[in-house]
Parts: C-alpha cells; sequence; structure tokens
C-alpha cells in the first residue's frame, strides 16, 4: 500500500518547475504561538516541497521535513535555499515520529486520523501543534475532516486557536487549529 501511495505522489510531483507555494496560513498566521528559545526543533510531517519547513528555518528552526515521495524529497535536496532543511523520505504512518521530539509540529493537507495520537505525543512537553487540513472540497470524503474533528483528535493538547470557516465560493475549506502541549499531561 505504502509503494502505491508513494508512485502516486511521486508522478504528482514529477518535475513541476512551479515557485514554492507559501507556508500553511495556519503557521504565518500564528506566528506568535511559536515557541521562543534556543535550539529548537521542528517537524514538517508529510511536507511535500517543504514550504513550512523552508518557513520554519527561516525563523531558526532546525527542522526535519519527511514525505513518502522520492521525488519531493529529491527536489528539496536540489534546492539550495533549501539546505538547512534535514528532508527525509519517510513513511509516517509506518514510522511516525518518536515521543517528546519536536518543539514544533505542522501538518497542512494531510490526514491520517491513526496517526494523530503519535503527533500529539511527539511533541515536547510546551511544544505546539500547528494543523490545517480540508473540511469540505476533496473527492475522497476519507481526506476530510468533521466538524470539530481537530478538536477531537487533538483532546490532549491545550488549544490556543481553532477556526472552521464556511466553503468558498469554488466549494473548499479547511480547519486550522493551534494547540500545545501541556507541561504535564
Ligand atoms: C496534499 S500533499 C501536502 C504537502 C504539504 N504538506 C503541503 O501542504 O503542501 C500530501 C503529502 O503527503 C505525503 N504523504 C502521503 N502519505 C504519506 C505517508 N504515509 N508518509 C509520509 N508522507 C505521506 C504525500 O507524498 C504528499 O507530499
Amino acid at each position: 500500500m505504502s509503494d502505491e501511495i508513494a508512485s502516486k505522489w511521486n508522478s504528482r510531483y514529477a518535475y513541476s518547475g512551479k515557485p514554492l507555494p507559501p507556508p500553511a496560513a495556519v503557521l504565518s498566521r500564528g506566528e506568535r504561538w511559536l515557541p521562543k528559545g534556543e535550539n529548537l526543533t521542528a517537524l514538517d510531517l508529510a511536507c511535500g516541497r517543504a514550504a513550512n519547513a523552508q518557513w520554519l528555518v527561516a525563523r531558526n528552526f532546525s527542522v526535519s521535513a519527511w514525505d513518502i515521495s522520492e521525488t519531493v524529497v529529491a527536489e528539496i535536496n536540489s534546492r539550495q535555499s533549501a539546505s538547512l532543511i534535514d528532508a527525509t523520505v519517510r513513511d509516517v504512518v509506518e514510522k511516525p515520529p518518536s515521543a517528546s521530539s519536536f518543539d514544533v509540529i505542522v501538518v497542512s493537507k494531510f490526514l491520517d486520523r491513526g496517526l494523530c495520537g503519535a503527533i500529539q505525543a511527539a511533541l515536547k512537553p510546551g511544544g505546539v501543534l500547528f494543523y490545517q487540513t480540508f473540511t469540505h472540497g476533496l473527492s475522497n470524503p476519507d481526506f476530510l475532516l468533521c466538524a470539530n474533528e481537530l478538536l477531537s483528535l487533538f483532546k490532549g493538547l491545550h488549544i490556543l486557536e481553532y477556526h472552521e470557516p464556511e466553503p468558498d465560493s469554488d466549494g473548499k475549506a479547511d480547519a486550522r487549529l493551534i494547540a500545545r502541549r501541556p507541561m504535564h499531561d
């Protein structure tokens, strides 16, 4: 199954030549919630072209970017501007992040409900999760969030911000969650 997923995404990423997209709005608009300090680590999970990772590198985080697609990871590694990103081919479902390993985790346009517990546990105490994905506008309903679903998937975290706007004129909408792991669970 994971080979099938990788090959689907490899063909989507086969040379696009497009400029890097902007980072997820949940991250750029939620900048004030980033933890402050020295030697902070961040993970861009299912990173795609790693726009989120690049934005975090520019804010002095030590950033890992993981994706199942070898094609997109090779593209990240070939970009000089991404040289500080530690980009790795990794199936995050088979190999989720370890417990208490990141100060920041960002997930955009990716949903695997079975992974949410591991994502929550992978935050260090005080670490912050930035999550943004679709509620409307995808043909596969498995990848669409239900109303308030991010809130229940991450109920062990302290919610800092949550938005779930109505669909736009194209019928698309996403939910955006910013939440912090308490210092003591
Ligand atoms: C819609 S793209 C989103 C990419 C990026 N996060 C963004 O916001 O542009 C979904 C990404 O998830 C990756 N992906 C899908 N299944 C994965 C898995 N099991 N492990 C790691 N990455 C996966 C795909 O390769 C693809 O890059």
